[in-house]
């Protein structure tokens, strides 16, 4: 069977034998060799994705005629599969739609997982183009210690925190798994389904023998929200729409699958526009955990946690002392408050400057520190304030099955 996307893979699930020591990156594990950084260079390869490169970055910049977000300007967003094909269709005039999603298995989001849906937004206000956004409640009742009834109670929150980032409601529909799989995303949840062996997803996604059948029967759930028949209420007439998925590069392996069934079912297969995860406080060796409240800042945080966090637990690239520190300068390949700056601080003057005096010795990690609680503590108290204007029945706008008929406007 022609299975070109998921033979090519070889590390996707679970270590495979004599490979101890390598990085393991899949939607449940993220862990850097010998507890050092991921290597994203060697992701790329194994996961057979492209480069997004600069001047992919500039092309999006001509045929939005906006910059570029600083998620792409500085690399945020490194990888993708066929988002050259997007921009090419785009340019002759055929609009796209955008997928993302979240597993709702917390209250409270941290920075990382505003990643996405910030870039989404973005992607959505500079291309006028509809967005579907899934919530996994299924994903994480199967996966996670969590009833139904708190799993979709989950999903109800994080939407409220999603729809304060900024997103459309005209364009924009926000739908829970338990609430809207049926009809025809059922029929290609099925079609998918069939097509996938058991080896092949044991393969993808390093299930065993121990792991309950759900887990092995969620992935077409997440796969079909790919093809616009999915969502007949949006799309009905219009079948050959395709679609672009922003999301962080440990989502792969669902859409290598979803890109190896999509042409034997008749469909286009999504492009993907893929980021590196966003480092915990304590140095760039993983993704953040949502059980060390340490080791990240939530959007729930005051500002003086802010403060406190930043400065006890942002591991600082500077020297030991004062002295040692004007003469050697700081390390920024291992600097936290550098790194999570490049994220949100949009001034790329004031990061160069920052950069330059920071790494030669001149600017202390106590300042550059100072400067990152400031930035934080705007963006947080911007989402907290966006988010407390989230109503119930905004909540419910998004989540109605409706058509959309300004969606490309
Ligand atoms: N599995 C994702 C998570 O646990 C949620 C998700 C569903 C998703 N569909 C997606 C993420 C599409 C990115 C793109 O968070």
């Amino acid at each position: 069977m022609a299975a070109v996307d998921i033979k090519e893979e070889r590390d996707v699930g679970a270590k495979s034998g004599g490979e101890e020591e390598e990085q393991v990156v899949n939607p449940w594990e993220v862990s850097a060799k010998d507890g050092g950084k991921i290597d994203y260079d060697k992701l790329i390869d194994r996961f057979g994705c492209q480069r997004l490169d600069q001047s992919l970055v500039h092309r999006v910049e001509r045929l939005t005629s906006r910059p570029a977000h600083v998620f792409l300007r500085r690399g945020v967003f490194f990888a993708h599969r066929d988002f050259n094909d997007i921009l090419d269709a785009y340019e002759r005039g055929d609009k796209f739609y955008l997928y993302t999603g979240r597993g709702p298995s917390s209250e409270a989001l941290h920075l990382g997982h505003l990643i996405p849906f910030m870039f989404t937004k973005y992607l959505q206000d500079a291309f006028k183009v509809p967005l579907v956004i899934q919530l996994t409640d299924d994903e994480k009742f199967l996966w996670k210690n969590l009833t139904i009834e708190e799993s979709q109670r989950l999903a109800r929150e994080n939407a409220k925190d999603i729809i304060a980032c900024g997103f459309d409601v005209s364009k924009t529909f926000i739908f829970s798994d338990f609430d809207y799989v049926g009809g025809a995303f059922y029929r290609n949840m099925v079609k998918v389904a069939k097509r996938v062996t058991y080896n092949q997803a044991v393969g993808i996604f390093g299930f065993t023998g121990e792991d309950h059948i759900g887990k092995v029967s969620f992935p077409p759930v997440q796969a079909v929200p790919s093809f616009p028949s999915s969502f007949p209420h949006l799309f009905s007439g219009k079948e050959n729409l395709r679609c672009l998925i922003p999301c962080a590069i440990d989502q792969d392996p669902y859409f290598r699958m979803t890109r190896d069934v999509a042409p034997r079912i008749g469909y286009h297969k999504p492009a993907l526009i893929e980021s590196s995860f966003f480092p915990a406080l304590q140095g760039e060796n993983g993704k953040m955990s949502a059980s060390d409240p340490n080791s990240a800042i939530y959007v729930t945080d005051s500002a003086k946690e802010i403060k406190t966090k930043v400065n006890r637990y942002a591991f600082s690239g500077g020297q030991d002392s004062v002295e040692k520190h004007r003469q050697l300068g700081a390390n920024l390949e291992v600097d936290i408050p550098i790194k999570y700056l490049s994220f949100f601080l949009d001034d790329d003057v004031e990061l160069e400057h920052m950069k330059k005096e920071y790494g030669a010795g001149r600017m202390l990690t106590g300042e550059v520190k100072q400067r990152l609680v400031e930035v934080l503590t705007e963006l947080v108290e911007r989402h907290r304030r966006a988010r407390a204007s989230v109503t119930d029945e905004m909540v419910d706008a998004f989540m109605a099955v409706r058509p959309l008929p300004h969606m490309f406007d």
